[in-house]
């Protein structure tokens, strides 16, 4: 006979809230954070998900330590990740509990927050609890003129994406109903810091949302990753909002990086032709190569970022397979350029452009297949 399978439908839940914690190199907070959830959610039923990107100080070994002594701890070790958002997502999707919320693993969001936060989506009201510095009763804590400025800035350009009217559409600890997120979860862009507003963002209908204030603590553990790679993956994010459905954000960058290289080229150009004095083939080869190469290194820091290649035979790989495929759009660009003047004489510019346009694209498709596809 085959036994009866569980009811479920009326076994009270023992999984309330899962609480997500993305880390890097924060091994020293771990035990304290578990602390001061184990504090903080006293007679609540909760779990907490680190999320670790491999990190190099054993992050994830201390969280794992807890684990074996404490059930509610869980740990997501990423190997060849990196990424504050992509690690929030896969620790919310990570979960049965209905409730999830996301705090920084360095101490500085204010977990006493979390009941009250578990309390309001439980009432059913409210899509998304947001900790916000910015209402009142909440600061930025002891944070530097610099970092306020453009904290304030972030946050005014993000109202060009955003249309509701968030007080601290940046912060970075929030609770959620996890529904929501796994719906969302297709259509978020995972690039950089702002898991939140990339929420915000996908949803096809405004998210019912609450604020409480808190104020934001002083670091006293490990060190902040919010670098200037983290502030441009910010402005990524916010053109992928806004423009990503015509031009895609990588392509764009390439582009960019295209329109830079022309420039370098006429730069060394000058330089060689006309400050040396070489012949003017010699001086376009040196010109050709030196803003090939400038393109490459280029992209492969920014518009391939996340799959850089890396040592000295990856990077030689990459620069010859770059090279062909170049030379290729190159007389792509010049055979079509030339075929479509010939129909049309009066048109030059537009078949010039037309050429490159092509050559852009050609380039842009093989070398994200051949040249930054393959490891
Ligand atoms: N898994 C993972 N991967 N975690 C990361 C990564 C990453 O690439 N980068 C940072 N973290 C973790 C850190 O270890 C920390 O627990 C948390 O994410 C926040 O990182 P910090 O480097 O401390 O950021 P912050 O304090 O400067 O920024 C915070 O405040 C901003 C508000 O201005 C964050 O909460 C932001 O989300 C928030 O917008
Ligand atoms: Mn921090």
């Amino acid at each position: 006979m085959i036994p009866a399978l569980l009811d479920v439908s009326d076994v009270p839940a023992l999984l309330e809230l899962a609480v997500v914690i993305p880390t890097f190199n924060e091994k020293a907070n771990v035990p304290t954070l578990i602390a001061k959830l184990d504090q903080a959610l006293a007679g609540r039923r909760w779990e907490a998900i680190f999320v670790d990107d491999d990190s190099p100080d054993g992050t994830a070994d201390a969280a794992r330590e807890l684990g074996r002594i404490d059930t509610r701890v869980r740990v997501i070790q990423r190997i060849g990740r990196r990424g504050l958002s992509s690690a929030c997502i896969e620790g919310m999707c990570a979960t049965a509990a209905p409730v999830v919320a996301v705090i920084d693993g360095d101490l500085q969001h204010d977990e006493t927050l979390l009941p009250a936060m578990l309390d309001l989506l439980q009432a059913g009201d409210h899509d998304v609890v947001i900790g916000s510095r910015f209402v009142s009763g909440g600061g930025t804590g002891d944070w530097d003129r610099d970092r306020v400025a453009k904290s304030a800035l972030a946050t005014r350009l993000s109202r060009r994406v955003l249309k509701a009217d968030l007080s601290d559409p940046m912060s970075g600890f929030f609770a959620i109903r996890t529904e929501v997120v796994r719906s969302l979860a297709p259509s978020l862009s995972a690039i950089g810091f702002k898991i939140l507003l990339d929420l915000l963002t996908a949803s096809p209908h405004p998210l019912r949302f609450a604020e409480l204030p808190y104020t934001f603590r002083v670091r006293t553990e490990g060190e902040s990753k919010l670098d200037h790679v983290v502030a441009m993956e910010y402005l990524i994010a916010l053109y992928d909002r806004m423009f990503g459905r015509f031009v895609p954000v990588r392509f764009a960058m390439f582009s960019a990086i295209g329109v830079f290289g022309v420039g370098i080229h006429m730069a060394v150009l000058t330089a060689v032709f006309i400050g040396l004095g070489t012949s003017f083939l010699v001086g376009q080869i040196i010109a050709t190569l030196a803003a090939l190469t400038m393109n490459f290194f280029l992209n492969n820091a920014l518009t391939y970022r996340d799959r850089r290649l890396k040592g000295w035979r990856q990077l030689a790989d990459g620069w010859v397979s770059f090279a062909v495929i170049c030379s290729v759009g190159a007389v792509a660009n010049v055979g079509i350029a030339a075929f479509l003047h010939d129909m049309r004489n009066d048109a030059w510019a537009a078949s010039a452009l037309v050429g490159v346009l092509v050559g852009a694209v050609w380039n842009y498709a093989l070398s994200s297949k051949f040249t930054w596809g393959r490891y």
